[in-house]
């Protein structure tokens, strides 16, 4: 390879043990990465940093945008807006001197409450897939190193450092290896390799999704680099095709230390770390730094040095292609109000309305009681690696007061619900920056004073007593009666490290909600939530909006939606449903037995399973409801020769279809397509599967024309005897609204 000349030349030059060096985590002697790579000073190549994570900027005392989550930016179906997203946080990492950003999170949710839902994008691959290379083409626009991560089936946060994912190899390819593989082929430089065993094999050290999968056939040709304290026995992982180790250095004590405060440089904490918790944090002890062991292995040829030079090499070609090995990064700035506005657009664009009799938008006049337990805490995401702190937010109260004309009034409610901060838990919130005694954040998480939501996970209960709760809620109930409408802010927590206990609401919201839907003329409830939460009082309320966590913009976001200024232009991109109801009910398939999460619902997973059964979802996939109303008219269909230049497979299908406006108002609708394919003797499949949407704005009355472009991978099945497989026969795409809402359908012949 010709630009890899300079790289070789290098490669050439270094002794071993600055090979060696240059793939080995270190201390940043700033204190402000996440991740460091010394380089090597002697052969002129810089440092490398790397910063988490997927929504926003995280470095120790310094602000950053607080991104919407990017469950968020995937309900927008819109892979333009995706990449828009990615070069803010790109230009944001690269404006605070970082080279790597350690995003996007691309895993599958295959699990509702999954501890970090809020940090991925779908349930299906197809729509992860869009996001992810779309997101990653943004990141590396900006000429920032990407890092999807964790390579792959980290599906869970219950056990995570040891669990093993047991998957037959039809839905790893079908399900969690796509985004992945869409993430490389847009241009990711590095992937993360997940804490995670898929069956039995530590990922940090899977040789076969390592080098014969991600770099041999998908011609990932960067580095792979380690969760932080995730891999264990250096040389294995080096052979396997682990190419960088982090953080390189020991932590003050083990994740087990910490939870026993048994180390005296441990950051100091009261109470101990929750065991739940605990169980899911790696144990730092066991890992093997790089730089410990690598260069005897090689010298006694248990590592063959031509693996060690090509780890070097992926390094330093990636380095290369950002612009780092030659120095030239030249300083860039945020423009914070276009960043504000990118943020803005992504809450309100993902934002879903998944009910709504006819309460929303609100009357500008409208008198409003405001109630709920965060009404005064704009939602920044969930706890642990992503935590960002902005340098500005608005709460709900303050965006619904500054655009009311009718009064607001405010009831904060009890006990307030607030966030998780999995650092607070690990350090006892008394550390500066959370930072160990060496410099280094355990799992990356910092800065317990001023993170987004600091609190103690474990605090669901508080000091009040049942007479103030019922204060609290009565308070609410009497604003609600003397307003014309009440809007009942609520929330879930969640945590990396650890999966929700329920899709429930935490404490007493579901209470609360019940006490003021009863009162009020009219209930607007607006969610907060990472995922999938259950709404046992879905049926007493007017109108019910998902804001997933909408980041520093909450409260202005929530207006402007509250009020029709924006549409709800998101669809979910996650199935609705009892807990009871998903797959993952069975214990063996969540948490796991015997350190072993079964898979056998094989590619059933979120809307699959539910097609394939009977339950019907309280929301389906892909629903959301828009203020205006649109009819679809005249599918067409036609194949496009090139394909997507990705593989052999097949060639495109572009499905056009005009969508008209038929209300007074101005609206966004996002178009989706689902193929179902034909029966085909021996072979099972899932009734419908997505294949791709369109968001398109529509003015009140006129029409647009959309086309989706449907991949090969809509049509195809992965047989483990033939690989993929587009069987012949007549499919069937559904052109609609949701998973459970065709408009028109189309035929297409394979
Ligand atoms: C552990 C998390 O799993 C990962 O997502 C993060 O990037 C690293 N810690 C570094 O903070």
């Amino acid at each position: 390879m010709t630009e890899d000349t300079p790289v070789r030349g290098l490669v050439e030059a270094l002794t071993l043990e600055e090979t060696v060096r240059l793939v080995s985590g270190t201390t940043d002697p700033t204190g402000r990465a996440t991740g460091y790579l010394a380089g090597v000073e002697r052969l002129d190549v810089p440092p490398l940093c790397m910063v988490d994570g997927p929504l926003g900027v995280r470095i120790p005392d310094e602000s950053a945008t607080a991104f919407p989550a990017p469950i968020a930016l995937a309900a927008t179906f819109d892979d333009e807006l995706a990449r828009e997203h990615g070069a803010a946080l790109g230009r944001e990492a690269r404006a605070a001197g970082a080279d790597a950003l350690l995003a996007p999170g691309t895993n599958l949710i295959r699990v509702p409450q999954g501890g970090r839902n809020f940090e991925y994008f779908s349930e299906d691959p197809v729509s992860s897939a869009a996001t992810a290379a779309s997101v990653v083409e943004g990141i590396e626009s900006e000429g920032v190193i990407a890092t999807p991560k964790h390579y792959v089936a980290n599906a869970q946060e219950t056990d995570r450092a040891t669990v093993s994912a047991e998957i037959d190899e039809r839905a790893l390819r079908e399900l969690y290896l796509p985004s992945f593989r869409a993430a490389v082929a847009a241009g990711a430089g590095s992937v993360m390799s997940a804490y995670n065993r898929v069956n039995g094999t530590r990922m940090s050290d899977h040789r076969r999704l390592l080098t014969d999968v991600l770099k041999r056939e998908w011609g990932f040709d960067g580095y792979v680099v380690s969760d932080w304290y995730g891999t264990e026995g250096a040389v294995d992982a080096a052979a396997a095709g682990l190419d960088v180790e982090m953080p390189g250095v020991p932590m003050g004590g083990t994740s087990d230390a910490m939870a026993d405060d048994g180390d005296d440089d441990a950051p100091a904490s009261d109470d101990p770390i929750p065991p739940e918790i605990a169980r899911g944090m790696p144990d730092s002890e066991t890992c093997e730094p790089f730089d410990e062991t690598l260069p005897a292995a090689v010298r006694d040829g248990s590592l063959p040095r031509e693996r060690l030079d090509d780890m070097a090499t992926r390094v330093l070609r990636t380095m290369d292609r950002a612009g780092v090995l030659d120095g030239d990064r030249s300083p860039v700035e945020v423009d914070a109000k276009a960043h504000r506005r990118t943020a803005f657009e992504v809450a309100t664009r993902g934002s879903v309305l998944l009910k709504n009799e006819g309460s929303l938008p609100l009357p500008a006049d409208a008198d409003v009681a405001l109630v709920g337990p965060t009404v005064d805490e704009p939602v920044l995401g969930g706890g642990g690696s992503s935590e960002t702190t902005p340098e500005t937010s608005t709460a709900p109260r303050e965006g619904l007061e500054a655009r009311a004309d009718g009064a607001v009034t405010v009831v904060p409610g009890h006990p307030p619900i607030e966030g998780v901060s999995m650092l607070d838990l690990v350090t006892g919130g008394e550390e500066e920056t959370g930072e160990s005694a060496d410099g280094i954040d355990p799992v990356g998480v910092t800065d317990t004073d001023d993170v987004a939501d600091p609190v103690d996970a474990t605090d669901t209960e508080d000091d009040s007593t049942t007479d103030d709760l019922d204060d609290d809620i009565d308070s609410a109930v009497a604003a609600a009666e003397a307003a014309d409408v009440a809007v009942v802010v609520v929330r879930d927590t969640t945590t990396e490290a650890l999966d929700r206990d329920e899709l429930g609401l935490p404490g007493s919201q579901d209470e609360l909600i019940e006490a003021v839907a009863a009162a009020a003329d009219r209930t607007v409830v607006a969610i907060a939530a990472s995922g999938p939460v259950e709404l046992p009082w879905g049926g007493a309320v007017d109108a019910v909006l998902l804001n997933w966590y909408p980041g520093q913009v909450h409260g202005d976001a929530l207006a402007a939606l509250l009020y029709g200024d924006v549409d709800p232009g998101g669809r979910l991109p996650v199935t609705f449903a009892p807990q009871s109801a998903y797959p993952t009910a069975d214990r063996r398939r969540f948490p796991g037995v015997d350190g072993r999460v079964s898979h056998d619902e094989g590619v059933l997973v979120g809307y699959r399973w539910f097609d394939a059964r009977d339950p019907e979802p309280t929301y389906p996939f892909g629903h959301g409801r828009s203020y205006a109303e649109f009819e679809y008219r005249d599918a067409s269909f036609e194949v496009v020769q090139e394909g997507d230049g990705g593989d052999e497979r097949f060639d495109d299908v572009a499905v056009t279809v005009t969508v008209a406006n038929v209300a007074d108002r101005d609206g966004r609708e996002v178009v989706q397509t689902y193929v179902r394919p034909p029966d085909v003797a021996g072979v099972d499949r899932p009734v419908r599967e997505f294949a791709g949407a369109e968001s398109v704005a529509v003015a009140a009355g006129e029409s647009e024309t959309v086309t989706v472009r449907l991949d090969d991978l809509a049509f195809s099945r992965y047989d483990p005897e033939d690989g993929w497989t587009v069987d012949a026969g007549e499919y069937a795409v559904e052109v609609g609204r949701s998973a459970r809402d065709a408009r028109l359908e189309l035929t297409v012949e394979r």
